[in-house]
């Protein structure tokens, strides 16, 4: 009896204790970063440094000084719903789950971006090394230094940007289309973080598999975004339609980067 009233008590306290960091977390998502804590054995989150549409992001640290990114996605969001339903809809990997409110949408939300951010490390497309996901409690790789982040490709002056990041990219990308089979679907230069001089791929929960119904217009709207981006530094791009079509075929028959 006295061992239970002293969990419960600790965990009420570990759950002010991360309300401390953010007041706004509601009680079930406030457990939900506690267990990640405990598995990871992280030892103190950090106030949010990035607040999006979807979610929130928080660095955290574990014993040895190793920094963690706590992505942690609104349960409210109505957007997110929208959004994740679209996406979700047509990916075969989601058919015939149930998704009765938004709770557990926003869950399955996170659990795609896990799944795609797994899927992508393991084609090696640069992206932050996933760790796990709890309930809308997604840990992974942080990528910056101590608790500052590296700067979005948006962020970065425009003297310190070469041909040499746009080509480094289009490596990236081809690597997610042939080797992963995904394409990202929001990709731009505020989803790229360039981080110990390589660019970076993140917010990759809505990419879809190469087999979606849409992936070959999603993935001409990225490859233009990237490369409106650097043209308007007055780079030299590759052509769009040719592209994408190269890719999109190079999938299809297996051939990889
Ligand atoms: N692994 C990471 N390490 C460091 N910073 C990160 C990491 N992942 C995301 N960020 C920061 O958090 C911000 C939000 O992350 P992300 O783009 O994944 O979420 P989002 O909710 O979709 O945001 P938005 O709606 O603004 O696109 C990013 O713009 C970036 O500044
Ligand atoms: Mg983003």
């Amino acid at each position: 009896m006295n061992v239970i009233v002293k969990r419960s008590e600790r965990r009420i306290k570990d759950r002010d204790d991360i309300k401390v960091v953010d007041s706004a977390l509601d009680n079930r998502t406030a457990q939900a970063a506690i267990e990640v804590m405990r598995k990871l054995k992280l030892r103190k989150v950090f106030g949010s440094i990035a607040s999006g549409k979807e979610s929130r992001l928080y660095p955290a640290v574990d014993g040895e000084g190793k920094f963690y990114a706590l992505k942690i996605y609104y349960i409210s969001a109505a957007a997110s719903k929208r959004s994740a339903a679209k996406y979700v809809a047509g990916d075969p990997r989601f058919e015939g789950i149930e998704i009765g409110n938004t709770k557990e949408l926003v869950y399955v939300w996170a659990k795609k971006e896990f799944k795609n951010l797994i899927r992508m490390a393991g084609a090696g497309v640069r992206v932050p090394q996933p760790y796990m996901v709890f309930r809308n409690v997604l840990a992974m790789e942080f990528l910056g230094e101590g608790p500052r982040r590296s700067p979005l490709l948006r962020e970065v002056p425009r003297e310190e940007i070469d041909e040499n990041i746009y080509i480094k990219l289009l490596e990236q990308l081809e690597i997610m289309v042939t080797k992963a089979r995904l394409i990202h679907g929001d990709l731009s230069e505020y989803n790229v973080i360039i981080h110990e001089g390589e660019p970076y791929i993140i917010d990759v929960g809505q990419a879809v598999t190469v087999e979606h119904r849409n992936a070959e217009e999603l993935l001409r709207r990225d490859l233009s975004n990237i490369n409106n981006f650097f043209e308007k530094l007055g780079m030299r791009t590759v052509d769009v339609n040719e592209t994408v079509k190269e890719l999109i075929n190079k999938a299809e028959r297996g051939i990889s980067a």
